[in-house]
């Protein structure tokens, strides 16, 4: 008798081993059962390059592409068709389908090839009546999708806020988060609400990661005036992060939007782009054409130093340590007391950066851990050149190109 006890209890321990603890010691319901996206995720979308275009044959190619030149050994294992994949009409029971001219073999076929080559599939929709591209939404049909999403083997789902009008954005995105868990399948939820109704302050545990502004496009910091909304810049969304650090965290990231890498900037650009967000711990989802890709953007997407920063198993986003003339230095801490040092320099021109590390002092207020330069000494390792640049004893002396980033890694002599 007492044995089964103990098994019991042992039982009841690793099921509750997700569990949240509440302040008077009872459990609250599990929030992250699926463990998904305890580092951020990484894949790719169709949205950025091929907005309404995308068809099976570009999935397909894309997954050919990612399998074998590098990204998916980089860690980019998602392959996301983004909207405009569905039909114009629900079947007469209210399934939503693929739309037949673009998606002829349909979604099993194609979330069973994406898996052939050891990706993932994900797929869109929105919690409105219909897409922002004007197709089916999800409204009253959230359980029915869910479950057909996962009899497609669908394994991620990015959630869009167009045509919402009457929904409260907690119940509608908890309503399409209840629906996914209950199918069994584990479905990343990317909820994509825009930050209208501050997602970083309820998403945790409705969904892995909640965008925070309106669309990136590929520009270095100007904005793009639409009627009604802008599209921003990669350095506008970027200011817009810095009083989210707090939020963000294992199985739930701040989504400063798609990669714009490979869309059109200039190379110093997307590099600082795909930096920030590294140290952001954004989700990294490509939004370039993988079947075409200059080998200088493929050497940014899938630097290991840098997307180890971003794949941190502590996932703290990078704080913003200054900012003076258009050159600012971020920190973000690391395991192991490493820390990531960035000098970005927002002018289109090159400067000259000193940094005294004896005279900074850097805390952060969320690992509770500072830098302390006056008593311990840190190697310093150029993640880009990969070069190493002496220690902290000294002042760091360098020149950042315009629109460009120097970034380092601190490690304890
Ligand atoms: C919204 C989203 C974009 C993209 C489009 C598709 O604008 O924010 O990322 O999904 O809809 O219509």
């Amino acid at each position: 008798m007492k044995m089964i006890r103990l098994t019991v209890n042992v039982a009841l321990l690793l099921l509750c081993a997700s569990c949240v603890t509440m302040p008077d010691g009872k459990n609250s319901e599990p929030r992250k059962p699926e463990g998904l996206a305890m580092t951020p995720q990484m894949g790719w979308n169709s949205w950025n390059k091929f907005a309404g275009q995308v068809n099976e044959r570009v999935i397909r190619e894309t997954a050919d592409a990612m399998a074998t030149n590098g990204m998916k050994a980089a860690g980019y294992i998602y392959v996301n068709i983004d909207d405009t994949w569905e039909a114009r009409q629900r079947d007469p029971q209210g399934n939503i389908l693929a739309d037949p001219t673009k998606f002829p073999s349909g979604m099993k076929a194609l979330a069973d090839y994406v898996h052939s080559k050891g990706l993932k599939l994900g797929i869109y929709s929105d919690a409105g009546t219909r897409t922002c591209g004007g197709l089916p939404g999800s409204r009253d049909h959230e359980v029915q999708d869910a479950q057909t999403y996962a009899s497609w083997d669908i394994d991620y789902l990015k959630y869009d806020w167009c045509n919402s009008q009457g929904l409260q954005a907690p119940d509608a995105y908890k309503k399409m988060s209840d629906a996914l868990k209950a199918t069994g399948r584990p479905i990343l939820f990317s909820l994509c609400e825009w930050g209208g109704s501050k997602p970083w302050l309820w998403a945790n545990g409705i969904g892995q990661s909640w965008r925070t502004t309106g669309d990136i496009y590929a520009n270095f910091d100007k904005n793009r005036p639409h009627s009604g909304y802008s599209e921003y810049g990669v350095m506008e969304i970027l200011d817009m992060q810095v009083p989210l650090r707090k939020y963000a965290g294992p199985g739930h990231w701040n989504d400063p939007d798609m990669l714009e890498v490979g869309n059109g900037m200039s190379e110093s650009e997307d590099r600082a782009h795909f930096t920030m967000w590294c140290l952001l711990d954004a989700p990294l989802i490509s939004g370039n054409d993988q079947r075409n890709m200059k080998p200088a953007t493929l050497k940014i997407l899938t630097d290991k130093d840098i997307i180890a920063l971003n794949q941190d198993p502590l996932g703290i986003e990078a704080l913003k340590y200054s900012a003076k003339d258009g050159i600012e230095v971020w920190f973000k801490p690391l395991t192991h007391d490493a820390w990531a040092m960035c000098v970005l320099n927002r002018n289109p021109d090159p400067k000259h950066v000193s940094f005294d590390w004896k005279s900074e002092k850097v805390t952060d207020d969320i690992s509770n851990r500072e830098t302390k330069f006056d008593t311990t000494t840190y190697r310093i390792r150029d993640l880009w050149k990969k070069q190493d640049l002496g220690t902290t004893k000294t002042p760091l002396n360098a020149d950042v190109q315009g629109h460009d980033v120097l970034v380092v890694r601190l490690t304890k002599s």
